[in-house]
């Protein structure tokens, strides 16, 4: 649409008369023209156009004459061939040299074509819009290539991704399925030793009643060991190994879910449980450190119906975001000692079940949250982070779930992270 603006052109000739007859003709055929009256300014003028092309834009396309005081035609065209700045432009080389050894001279340097003086002008109009049109066909390739490119590289950087995510899932699965049977023996056996425990202290106690004086070594022994105090422990032994496993089985169950080998089909879940299973495997992460106090999550949980989600890939969003956040509530606790604090939040809204992950980290400036979403893009250092938490969850936020995964940041004060889901 905005084609004639474009349409920009540059001639380079020492003839008035010719500037005057060209620009003439170009103009009324529909381009923009600037002129030089030489090799040396117009190498200028380039030179300011690679210093801020929006402001003076580089031509589509060079006439260039041959023959002109100072650097002529042919050197002047090998030195714009030889910036990077300019390379890509056509040159159209104009003369009175007809020779066909010239001509090689001037295709051998880079020209796109000869025009050979005197010039007919509706030729010239042939030609250059010809080349202008070629040269418009580049840009579009070029362009489409690099997106392309740019595709490929973010779609094998997510497979390859997804491959290790699905290994280490089944992997996770394989542990957490071998872990449980050990684990049924002890949650089956701790409530009969409770039980045996109060049958052997009743016992005891009937001995007790009816042999108040036992000799001497059983005397002693029973004051060796403080039997008194063993019996009382004993039982609470039991009950810290009985919370003990079923802590276990809890993390066992969250590692099932997360690893969840469904991930391929979408299954009505409750995002409150995923938020729990997420946030139990994280809370070796969560807990003090010795270095710097416990995190603090705040569950602002609402009321959430079941929501239509591929449960694996929703645990890796959820994951990704609270490792995040633990991160950089760390950094900031690291700066400025303050508390560290993540709220996670969750409400209907508009037909779309809401999350939102706040943290009161140190936050990102403009320029960060602009590249946040891209593969690779990371500021955490080497071997710490990958960069590419934030580019798979939007993945599966959007393509996955035709949802919207949002950021709003504010530099030095936290960050937010809002996923919506269509209900
Ligand atoms: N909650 C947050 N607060 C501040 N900065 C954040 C937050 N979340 C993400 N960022 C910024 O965005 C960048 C990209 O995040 P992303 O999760 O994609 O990669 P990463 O965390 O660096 O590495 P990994 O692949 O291990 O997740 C981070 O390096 C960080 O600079
Ligand atoms: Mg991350």
């Amino acid at each position: 649409m905005n084609e004639p603006e474009k349409k920009f052109i540059l001639i380079v000739d020492d003839s008035a008369t010719n500037l005057a007859v060209l620009s003439q003709a170009l103009k009324t055929a529909g381009y923009k023209v600037r002129v030089a009256v030489d090799g040396e300014s117009a190498i200028e003028m380039l030179e300011k156009c690679a210093i801020d092309s929006t402001k003076i834009p580089f031509p589509e396309l060079i006439l260039l004459d041959v023959q002109m005081p100072g650097i002529d035609g042919f050197e002047t065209c090998r030195q714009l061939k030889a910036n990077p700045a300019t390379t890509a432009i056509p040159v159209i080389f104009m003369t009175a040299l007809a020779d066909a050894e010239s001509k090689m001279k001037g295709l051998s340097l880079g020209a796109v074509d000869y025009i050979t003086k005197p010039f007919e002008q509706d030729e010239v109009i042939a030609r250059v819009n010809i080349h202008w049109r070629l040269k418009q066909l580049t840009d579009n390739l070029e362009q489409q290539v690099t997106q392309r490119t740019c595709a490929l590289q973010q779609a094998q950087v997510q497979v390859v991704q997804q491959e290790k995510l699905s290994a280490l899932g089944q992997l996770v699965a394989g542990v957490a399925h071998e872990i449980n049977n050990p684990l049924s023996f002890m949650v089956s056996n701790i409530a009969p030793a409770k039980e045996y425990l109060a049958d052997i202290t009743e016992v005891l106690r009937l001995y007790q009643k009816h042999y108040p004086a036992p000799p001497s070594d059983i005397v002693s022994k029973m004051d060796e060991m403080d039997l008194e105090f063993v019996i009382e422990d004993f039982s609470h032994l039991l009950d810290s190994m009985q919370i003990g496993t079923e802590r276990i089985k809890d993390i066992s169950l969250s590692l099932r879910n997360f690893a969840r080998s469904d991930g391929d089909t979408a299954s009505a879940i409750d995002l409150h449980e995923t938020l729990d299973s997420t946030l139990l495997l994280l809370k070796h992460r969560l807990k003090d450190q010795g270095s710097r106090p416990a995190i603090e999550v705040i569950q602002n949980y609402g009321q959430l119906p079941l929501i239509k989600c591929y449960p694996g890939p929703m645990n890796q969003v959820f994951m990704n975001l609270l490792a995040n956040a633990i991160d950089a509530v760390e950094e900031a606790w690291e700066k400025d000692q303050r508390p560290l604090n993540i709220t996670i939040s969750t409400e209907v809204l508009r037909e779309s079940a809401i999350v939102r992950i706040d943290d009161n980290g140190l936050g990102m400036t403009e320029e960060i949250q602009q590249h946040l979403f891209e593969p690779l893009f990371t500021t955490k250092a080497v071997g710490k982070g990958t960069g590419l938490g934030l580019s798979i969850a939007k993945q599966i936020v959007t393509d996955k779930h035709g949802g919207e995964l949002f950021c709003k940041s504010m530099a030095g004060k936290g960050t937010e992270f809002a996923i919506e889901l269509p209900i």
